[in-house]
């Protein structure tokens, strides 16, 4: 499969951070035991991952700004180009020796995401898309699944967790959720869940308060794989309300449905909550 030059820079980035996690991973699975943990060993990974991805797309392209989880934003004189990248995503999985975790590379020209990258170094898969050419797994074209039923329906979600997050409305989003499809997965790395979309392993996927490099690559995957991104109010700039909805066009209609049907529940219960003598 012919990739472009500008994808073959991003796809060698995103390996060489990769390996050298995933060399680490085997040290982290050490350093479960440990007193300490392996919470530093961790962070110093993340930021090696970041500085490694970021010098790889300097050396081809030293003009374009750059936007990175961990170093935050630097400008670059090319004011048409950036690169969003999350080095680990599902840092808590990495923490624990899980096998589930990603580095992710999206190009944005002129506002809008033209390239990206999600490559999972754990079982060396390579998820990449370019607008407009489709979406591959690696180098076999992928499409999101067809299915039309919400009962036969796998769907992954995020959760809130210590306090971050509407957890009352993830309540009722997880109890509607559970109500109609066959499955619920939570696995702990954004970019892989929209991945997963894209391949037709998921049927769907949602979750909130998220960063543009947790959305950037893996939303072209889904839209490149021929499937349907939103926020939840069914809007189209993710990047800017953190929230999302994907899959085929069935499902994120149902999806976007089930979550706006919970929503007004969820209010109806705090007002209840609220009048309660
Ligand atoms: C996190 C993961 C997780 C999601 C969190 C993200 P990180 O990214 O994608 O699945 O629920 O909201 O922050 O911190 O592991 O890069
Ligand atoms: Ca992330
Ligand atoms: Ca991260």
């Amino acid at each position: 499969m012919q990739h472009s030059a500008v994808l073959n820079v991003m796809i060698k980035a995103a390996q060489r951070a990769g390996r050298a996690l995933k060399r680490d991973l085997g040290e982290v699975e050490h350093l479960q035991v440990s007193l300490k943990g392996p919470r530093n060993f961790v962070t110093a990974a993340d930021r090696k991952a970041e500085e490694t991805v970021r010098a790889e797309l300097a050396k081809a392209r030293p003009d374009y700004g750059f936007l990175g989880e961990e170093g935050g934003a630097r400008e670059g004189s090319d004011k048409a180009h950036r690169w969003i990248v999350d080095p680990l995503d599902g840092t808590t999985n990495f923490l624990h020796g899980i096998p589930h975790f990603a580095v992710s590379i999206a190009l944005e020209r002129d506002g809008a995401i033209v390239a990206g990258v999600v490559y999972n170094p754990a079982n060396d898969e390579v998820f990449v898309a370019e607008r407009g050419k489709g979406a591959y797994l690696n180098d076999r074209r992928i499409r999101v699944a067809g299915r039309a039923k919400l009962a036969d329906a796998v769907v992954a979600c995020g959760m809130p967790h210590f306090g971050r997050g509407d957890l009352a409305l993830a309540r009722h989003e997880i109890a509607a959720a559970q109500q109609h499809f066959a499955g619920l997965r939570r696995y702990g790395a954004a970019t892989l869940d929209l991945a997963w979309v894209a391949c037709g392993r998921l049927d769907a996927y949602w979750e909130r308060n998220l960063a543009p490099w947790d959305l950037a690559a893996g939303a072209l995957l889904v839209r490149e794989a021929g499937g349907f991104v939103s926020d939840c109010d069914g809007k189209g700039d993710i990047l800017k309300s953190g929230d999302v909805v994907a899959g085929n066009d069935f499902m994120h209609r149902e999806l976007l449905r089930l979550l706006q049907e919970a929503a007004r529940e969820a209010g109806r219960a705090e007002i209840r909550e609220a009048s309660a003598p």
